[in-house]
């Protein structure tokens, strides 16, 4: 009898709703049937709500079924899964999905469907293709084919990642270095992590790629304790690069020599700030450095860093591969190629979507996320993390494009969108914005280590009918110092969710909710 392959994601939102239980329950059927099944754990495909989503290898393709728990296994043998038979549960092939099928999956392509840490997988996925013609090319050539690509760092700030290259690039100095932020400590973000858990080598291959470009022989990944599976999975993909000769000196028979290791950070949101990080990686607290000098001309022990968010290192295989111009035909204005956008929140559809820039945000929260999982109206998204302004579905038409969002004060930062529904009080989120401002203050400036506890009493009198009007006068006059008085965008960013909540949501500061829909 053939061995039939079935694949069960190991990625950390199917563990949390039981992929482990699932395997399990799928081995020891099979041993009771005595079926003849091999268990491949993948990464997710980031359709969530079908999590546990199990894949079989059939005639047919892989057909997935989902979401799948451990009491629904004998009757997927029974209905003769194997063959890709119907169940309640079969989704059919996952890449006929609506969810799927409408994306352009250019960074995640390999996501969900490779073992993470197979290199044989990796490469029959067209993984190390871009090195070789990086090597090909050589370090100017492959610089500028980045900058062609229009890539733009994908941490938050939107840097032309080709331009930052090309100045460490042109630094001299005896050590560069690469460094992959993967801090991810924005809410609703958690495309870095798939990308760790569920393709690994793409993120090695990006980095090696950067290391060739601009010099540098030796590389960190900066992640966060808050993701032991990921760190697990990187680690041992390091391994596994460094014993197949990946990693280290001659990558692929040729004279690029590139080390790297990951380092795990304690879980402080500043540290996500490219110069905390330094701080931190050089093992002193996380304080915000003043800039200048830039970390691409003075970062890490001194030495001409780039630090790129993981998500433009993990894009850089596929433009190398595929070609600065293929990439910058997705996308619109300046903002080309695709973007991961990480649905989150109160959202019926939530996941990971890929996809080009210039979809409208309504589009992306009503049709492609469903609207809300309470099936009550949507009333804010928060867009960009803890930083990024609330915007109303009036805003909806805005294009999901980085100039169009800034046009509204908002901010695609790492491509989260949290989703709230009519239940939500924003003055309560505009409270919270300062006190997360208070807790993650590295403290070093004045405007927000003070002004966001400053902050936070101010919305508690405004929620206590205090002087209301006067009081959000102040506010909006504490968060103007704020922006323009703040070291970095920690501080600099908080008034952005305070003032939007103010300007779209009057009534909730005013102590006049709109009224609920009965239930
Ligand atoms: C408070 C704060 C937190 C940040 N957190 C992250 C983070 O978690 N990941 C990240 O890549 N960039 C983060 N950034 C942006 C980084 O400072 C930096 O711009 C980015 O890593 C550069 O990479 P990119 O050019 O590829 O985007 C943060 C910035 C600030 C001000
Ligand atoms: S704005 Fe806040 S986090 Fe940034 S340097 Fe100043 S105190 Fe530190």
């Amino acid at each position: 009898m053939a061995v039939t392959r079935i694949f069960i994601p190991r990625d950390v939102a199917a563990l949390a709703v039981g992929a482990d239980d699932v395997a399990r329950a799928v081995t020891a059927q099979a041993a009771t049937l005595g079926a003849e099944v091999a268990l491949v754990r993948t990464g997710s495909r980031g359709m969530f709500w079908l999590e546990p989503m199990v894949e079989v290898e059939t005639a047919q393709g892989r057909i997935a079924y989902g979401p799948v728990e451990p009491s629904d296994v004998p009757g997927l043998f029974a209905a003769g899964w194997l063959e890709g038979a119907s169940h309640r549960l079969r989704v059919g092939r996952p890449e006929d999905h609506p969810f799927l099928a409408a994306q352009t999956r250019l960074t995640f392509a390999r996501c969900g469907i490779v073992d993470p840490l197979s290199v044989a997988d990796y490469k029959a996925g067209g993984g190390y293709r871009g090195l070789v013609k990086a090597i090909e090319l050589g370090g100017a050539a492959t610089v500028e084919a980045v900058t062609k690509s229009g890539l733009r760092g994908r941490g938050g700030a939107g840097f032309p990642t080709g331009i930052k290259w090309k100045t460490v690039r042109d630094a001299a100095a005896d050590q560069k270095y690469i460094i992959c932020n993967a801090d991810e400590g924005d809410s609703g973000t958690f495309a870095d992590r798939m990308i760790l858990e569920g393709d690994p080598f793409c993120l090695i291959e990006g980095m090696t790629i950067a290391g060739l470009a601009v010099g540098a022989t030796k590389g960190f990944i900066y992640s966060r304790s808050e993701y032991p599976h990921a760190n697990a999975t990187m680690a041992a993909a390091l391994q596994v690069a460094r014993a197949e000769g990946l990693l280290g000196r001659g990558i692929l028979g040729s004279d690029v020599e590139f080390h790297l290791e990951l380092r795990v950070g304690a879980g402080a949101y500043v540290c996500g700030e490219e110069t905390a990080l330094l701080e931190s990686l050089e093992g002193k607290r996380g304080m915000v450095r003043a800039k200048p000098p830039l970390p691409a001309l003075k970062g890490l022990f001194g030495r001409p860093t780039v630090v790129n968010n993981l998500l433009s290192l993990a894009t850089i295989p596929v433009i190398m591969d595929q070609g600065a111009q293929f990439y910058a035909d997705f996308g619109m204005g300046r903002s080309r190629g695709t973007m991961p956008i990480q649905l989150a929140g109160n959202i019926l559809h939530g996941g990971l979507f890929e996809t080009a820039f210039g979809l409208t945000l309504g589009e992306i929260v009503m049709e492609i996320g469903g609207g809300t999982a309470s099936r009550r109206p949507v009333r804010a998204v928060q867009a960009g993390g803890p930083l990024g302004a609330y915007l109303p579905p009036s805003q909806f038409d805005t294009l999901y494009d980085y100039e169009a969002f800034a046009a509204r004060d908002a901010l695609i930062g790492h491509g989260g969108l949290v989703v709230f529904d009519d239940t939500v009080d924003m003055a309560h989120m505009a409270r919270f914005a300062m006190e997360f401002c208070a807790e993650e203050s590295c403290g070093k400036c004045t405007p927000c280590r003070i002004g966001s506890t400053r902050g936070a009493e101010v919305v508690d009198r405004i929620l206590a009918g205090k002087d209301v009007a006067a009081n959000i006068t102040l506010l909006e006059d504490l968060c103007n110092t704020m922006k323009f008085g703040s070291l970095c965008a920690l501080g600099g960013f908080t008034p952005y969710p305070v003032l939007s909540a103010i300007k779209h949501f009057p009534e909730d500061f005013h102590g006049r909710r709109l009224p609920v829909a009965a239930e």
